[in-house]
């Protein structure tokens, strides 16, 4: 008589390994995005009308160019340091990188542009999520 208790019972647990393998790969590409949480509501008459209002603890900026307004990171593209504010441009006091007030970089060794983060209005203030 044949012994088919030991391929069965090995079929049986590569589909149990298949099934499990399928079910964490389909998780991990289906998983829902992280959501932003809210870092500031801010009046939009405080952001001046040419520069940025900075926010150094919350690591960003808000800056309005041409009627346009938009929140940049100040975490350096490079390893992460804060970066400062001057009217010109956002400045790195760790290796030197420096970026033009639209976050791209004019100077390395950062070699990626500043993100900008979510903004959203709501009346008349801005919301900042990040
Ligand atoms: S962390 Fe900004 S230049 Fe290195």
């Amino acid at each position: 008589m044949a012994d088919f208790s030991s391929p069965r019972r090995r079929f049986i647990q590569t589909l149990i390994v298949a099934a499990l393998s399928g079910w964490g790969l389909l998780r991990f590409f289906s998983a829902a995005p992280a959501k932003a949480s809210l870092l500031a509501r801010i009046e939009d008459q405080r952001i001046p009308a040419r520069g940025a209002l900075v926010f150094r603890q919350q690591r960003f900026a808000l800056i309005r160019d041409q009627g346009q307004v938009f929140a940049l990171s100040l975490v350096c593209t490079h390893l992460g340091c804060t970066l400062t504010v001057t009217s010109r441009e956002l400045t790195c006091p760790c290796h030197g990188s420096r970026f033009d007030q639209h976050g791209q970089v004019t100077r390395g060794p950062a070699d990626r542009p500043l993100p900008r983060l979510r903004l959203e209005r709501e009346g008349e203030d801005w919301l900042v999520y990040g």
